[in-house]
């Protein structure tokens, strides 16, 4: 429950305004106290009328509050709340955030607010897409605002893509979350590898795979806000943490990421294991470009180190979680790795599952000891790691 705490809700002009009013219902329902403050765009799509009575408080959208020429106190609103969360967040409000423009009170409230500040973004796929909004959404990020991405499918405009303000009550429970974590994490030292690797053949190529590093980013976020303290070993990935506390270690190779994992494992708890290794790397990687001589051309290839089970090897009473993607005999060769790299939990994926693999949605089942095995539906990957991580805890 969110019993105690406050939770200011920012609204701005999108069609998603509509959600809104599920949100703050559904913090209402957690037990929350709610305060709304809206931008006057906003107030076309939605009445203030419907989120002041759900938030059960008078919404705050003008400088000046009523006809008597009364302040609305902006320092208040934001010192008050124990969290803001602007959902859905325009991509105009977006760049006033990075800016600063200060010319509405929610973006004074903004400024002025010293709890954390939550957006969840609403726009057209091409708008979401753009570099534009891209950059402000980074540079925010970095800033310690956490990013509540939307999810893909229909929008308002008839397009299909990214740019839907997460749902309701997926925002709700993950304020209820953060408010109550986990705690078997609380305090434990956790690496997690994540990412490609690239396996230079020469100064300008490299052999990589299609691993974008969004699960194990999303670990590594969901870890920390758990109360573990966290090093992230990152192969190439433009994907940014979210959470201010993890430490993030860049690799490029799998050598490198090996190093960095046995320079970092003594003081390791727990070692999960995301990230997708090159099983080989060119035998020697030329100095200079290859040129285009013959029409045939080959590359000497060598094992790489297997990291996942050389820290099954030296696992003592630490915990490891492995991950396979499988595209054949799916569960035959999850319960042979699983057995091989002595890992005590093993996350399967399958490519022939529609929508498991490399994209935004994955569908895993999770291999325990004693022939355990835990399968789950489709989800965002978000759904995936709070999986994981339950799984994990359970066993702890
Ligand atoms: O053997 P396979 O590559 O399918 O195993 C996948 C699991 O092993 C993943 O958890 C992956 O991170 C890990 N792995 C590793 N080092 C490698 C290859 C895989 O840690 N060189």
């Amino acid at each position: 429950m969110l019993s105690g705490k406050k939770i200011l809700v920012g609204i701005t002009g999108s069609i998603a305004c509509y959600k809104s009013a599920y949100l703050v219902r559904e913090l209402i329902k957690l037990d929350a106290e709610v305060r709304v403050v809206m931008t006057t765009s906003s107030a076309e799509f939605i009445g203030p009328l419907t989120l002041a009575t759900l938030s059960k408080n008078p919404v705050a959208i003008d400088f000046v509050k009523n006809d008597e020429g009364e302040w609305e106190n902006h320092v208040e609103l934001g010192l008050w709340a124990d969290l803001f969360i602007i959902a859905p967040t325009s991509a105009n409000t977006l760049s006033k955030l990075v800016s600063g423009n200060c010319d509405n009170l929610l973006i004074a409230t903004y400024l002025s607010a010293k709890c954390p500040v939550w957006i969840a973004p609403a726009m057209d796929l091409d708008m979401f897409k753009h570099f534009s909004t891209q950059e402000n959404l980074d540079n925010l990020r970095e800033k310690g605002v956490k990013v509540i991405e939307p999810t893909s499918g229909e929008l308002a405009s008839g397009l299909e893509g990214k740019g839907r303000m997460e749902e309701p009550e997926v925002i709700a429970q993950e304020i209820h979350d953060y408010f109550n974590p986990k705690t078997k994490l609380g305090g434990k030292h956790i690496v997690i590898t994540a990412g490609p690797t690239y396996e230079p053949i020469d100064p300008v190529r490299f052999i990589g795979n299609r691993s974008s590093g969004t699960t194990g980013v999303l670990l590594a976020d969901e870890c920390a806000k758990r109360g573990a303290k966290v090093t992230l070993i990152l192969g190439p990935s433009n994907k940014k943490t979210a959470h201010p506390k993890v430490n993030v270690i860049h690799v490029s190779t799998a050598e490198e990421m090996f190093d960095a994992v046995q320079t970092n494992w003594e003081l390791a708890d727990i070692g999960i294991f995301s990230a997708a290794v090159a099983d080989y790397r060119p035998k020697n990687a030329a100095q200079e470009k290859i040129k285009k001589n013959d029409e045939d051309m080959s590359i000497d290839l060598i094992k790489n180190p297997d990291i996942l089970k050389w820290a099954g090897e030296n696992k003592g009473d630490k915990f490891t979680i492995g991950f396979a993607l499988e595209t054949e005999n799916e569960l035959e060769n999850a319960w042979s790795k699983f057995s091989r790299k002595n890992t005590d939990l093993l996350v399967l994926n399958s490519l022939k599952d529609e929508g498991a693999g490399f994209g935004e949605t994955n569908k895993i089942s999770i291999l325990a000891k004693n022939n355990k095995i835990s399968s789950f539906e489709l989800k965002n990957k978000q759904g995936v790691i709070l999986d994981i991580l339950d799984a994990l805890e359970e066993e702890l």
